[in-house]
């Protein structure tokens, strides 16, 4: 038996390893041949100091200046110290480089093309070296898109122990994807990918949590409900999901699907064309009140353009709530993910 440790570097390169409930999480990285920092491996001198952020595990034998009380408290580590009791996700004081790794290389045909509306595009992967391929729910791949030299970054709308790796993009015009996607992809094309990758992963489900999404940043929050779809969900989730205009709306049934799964789901959309047929015209600031914040007992996890990710951040500042933790990711008409957290 062994346990799935997820070592996120600084750069966002996720690597996973294997790792045995008798051995510490330094000895099964360096088994993997990742170089976390270390120095003593003995506990004392706090080199190897890590985040953990999700899962349970034995912290070993180790000094105060090493570790103290309150830093274990907040969730701080020693792998070189450290035993797990269930999978755990790692944030490591390094870059990968510096721990002589890399993001893979993963090599993947087109399944399958759906043109949701002239707006938004969904599309599917088979990865050639699946098994080998774990990712948080939430991260995302670089693409090389076919024919241009270009890579773009999507996250994952499917969730990690899905077969096929889907992903959302709106189009746009000029776009390298866009461009594609519309005029040259067809089922059984080959394409290659690096990841994965990002900060902007689920964490362990400690309290309520709400979703923020506009537009296609729905994607990696697609990929968070699926995960909780596998496991209890002892608190409410609540998803909000924002869009320009009607065609931008899209997996307004697979939400449906994941309420009847997931019983403390639930969710409700706005779109902020004026024209639009949609109960709530505006945008998520507008369905984002005191009771959705739990009076800051909640996780928040938003993804969107830059505008929407500023708009909330201010919005949430100015109804006076500190939320418990917020990670946001902003990704640009480019595809360019910028991952980030404000507590
Ligand atoms: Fe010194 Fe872990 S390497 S405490």
């Amino acid at each position: 038996m062994s346990f799935q440790i997820a070592l996120n570097f600084e750069d966002g390169i996720t690597r996973f390893v294997e790792c045995r409930p008798d051995e510490t999480v330094a000895e099964a990285s360096y088994k993997a041949r990742i170089n976390i920092p270390l120095d003593c491996r003995d506990g004392a001198c706090g080199t190897c100091k890590s985040r953990c952020e999700s899962g349970s595990y034995d912290g070993g034998d180790y000094i105060d200046e090493a570790l103290t009380d309150d830093e274990a408290e907040q969730g701080y580590c020693l792998p070189c110290q450290m035993t797990p009791h269930s999978d755990l996700v790692l944030r490591i004081p390094s870059s990968s480089a510096a721990a002589k790794t890399s993001a893979a290389t993963f090599g993947a045909t087109l399944a399958g093309i759906r043109h949701h509306s002239p707006s938004t595009v969904e599309f599917t992967l088979d990865a050639d070296e699946r098994d080998g391929l774990d990712f948080l729910p939430g991260q995302y791949v670089n693409i090389a898109v076919p024919g241009t030299g270009q890579s773009r970054s999507y996250s994952m709308s499917s969730g990690p122990t899905q077969r096929q790796l889907s992903f959302l993009v709106r189009t746009v015009p000029g776009g390298a994807m866009s461009g594609y996607l519309t005029e040259r992809a067809r089922p059984g094309d080959r394409l290659e990918f690096t990841g994965p990758m990002g900060s902007f992963y689920l964490r362990q489900l400690a309290r309520p949590m709400l979703l923020l999404a506009g537009g296609t940043g729905l994607a990696p929050l697609l990929s968070m409900l699926e995960r909780m779809a596998q496991q209890p969900v002892g608190h409410p989730v609540r998803l909000l999901y924002g869009v320009t205009g009607d065609q931008d709306l899209v997996h307004l049934d697979t939400l449906a699907d994941y309420a009847e799964v997931i019983p403390s789901f639930t969710f409700e959309h706005c779109v902020a064309d004026a024209a639009s047929s949609a109960r709530n015209k505006g945008f998520v600031t507008g369905l984002i009140d005191s009771s959705t914040l739990h009076d800051g007992d909640v996780d928040i996890y938003l993804c969107g353009p830059p505008a929407m990710v500023d708009a909330v951040r201010g919005h949430i500042t100015s109804l006076g709530v500190i939320p418990a933790s917020f990670h946001y990711e902003r990704f640009t008409p480019a595809a360019v993910h910028e991952t980030a957290e404000a507590a």
